[in-house]
């Protein structure tokens, strides 16, 4: 299983924290944002890792991580041009992946979670985390039965069918690439990862196929890219750091 951190994006919701340099590089407690991610996906056992980078500071990606060696993995870097949407990430990675299964993370995500067993046991189709969130309409929600069955899929909707949020991980064998290069933009211009308003996305397909899995995690997690939630995920790993 080959793994992409999407870190490109322009983090307006944190100027003027991002003035300057980029989200995915503020620090989280005694870490850069970025190391998160990466130590996510290196214990769950990913050793080969592409990371997608924005042009502006792709300079400071590379004098901060570099060959991937210090992690006990090896990167790759890719520059997303313009931030395009999430989806784009396996179409800039479609050589990387190179048919192989892959696991997407978002790199303002942060797990406190292991997913060792949950990649290693992984086939085929596509598989998604849930989280319970007191404010889903800000993010994807996934409505599940009783089994843990996915019955819809949608982003950032006004009236959420669930407070299950889908968290930044998504993983899905080696047809996402071509799926990605043949989604038309949603209503806010974006490739998505999650249907926004009807628009056709990744998860979407994989579930329209019956091939979508969903998990609920039992760990923390919280996605750093506002002010008070950077806030949080500072403070989480302080406390764990203290103990
Ligand atoms: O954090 C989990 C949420 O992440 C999910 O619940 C949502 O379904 C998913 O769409 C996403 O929502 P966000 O509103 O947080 O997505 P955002 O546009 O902020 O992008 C997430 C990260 O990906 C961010 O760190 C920047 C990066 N990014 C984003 C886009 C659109 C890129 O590198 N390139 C892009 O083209």
């Amino acid at each position: 299983m080959k793994g992409i951190i999407l870190a490109g994006g322009s983090a307006t919701r944190l100027r003027p924290l991002t003035k300057i340099t980029s989200k995915q590089l503020l620090p989280v407690y005694n870490k850069p944002m970025i190391y998160y991610p990466i130590n996510t996906l290196v214990t769950a056992g990913i050793k080969d890792v592409l990371i997608i980078i924005a042009p502006e500071y792709a300079g400071h990606f590379l004098n901060l991580l570099g060959s991937g060696k210090e992690f006990g993995c090896k990167f790759t870097y890719e520059i997303q041009e313009k931030p395009r949407g999430l989806a784009d990430a396996f179409i800039v990675g479609e050589n990387f992946i190179a048919g192989d299964n892959v696991a997407l993370i978002l790199g303002d995500n942060i797990f406190d979670e292991n997913f060792k067993d949950d990649l290693a046991s992984f086939k085929s189709g596509g598989l998604i985390f849930l989280k319970e969130v007191p404010d889903p309409q800000r993010l994807g929600v996934v409505e599940i039965d009783a089994h843990g069955k996915v019955l819809s899929i949608e982003e950032k909707p006004e009236k959420p069918k669930s407070n299950l949020a889908s968290v930044g991980l998504y993983v899905f064998d080696n047809r996402v690439s071509e799926i990605a290069k043949n989604l038309a933009p949603s209503a806010r211009g974006e490739i998505e990862m999650t249907s926004y308003l009807g628009s056709p996305a990744i998860n979407n397909a994989y579930f329209e196929m019956g091939e979508l899995r969903a998990k609920v995690i039992q760990g923390a997690w919280e996605d750093a890219g506002t002010f008070d939630s950077l806030l949080r995920a500072n403070t989480y790993w302080a406390k764990k750091h203290q103990s």
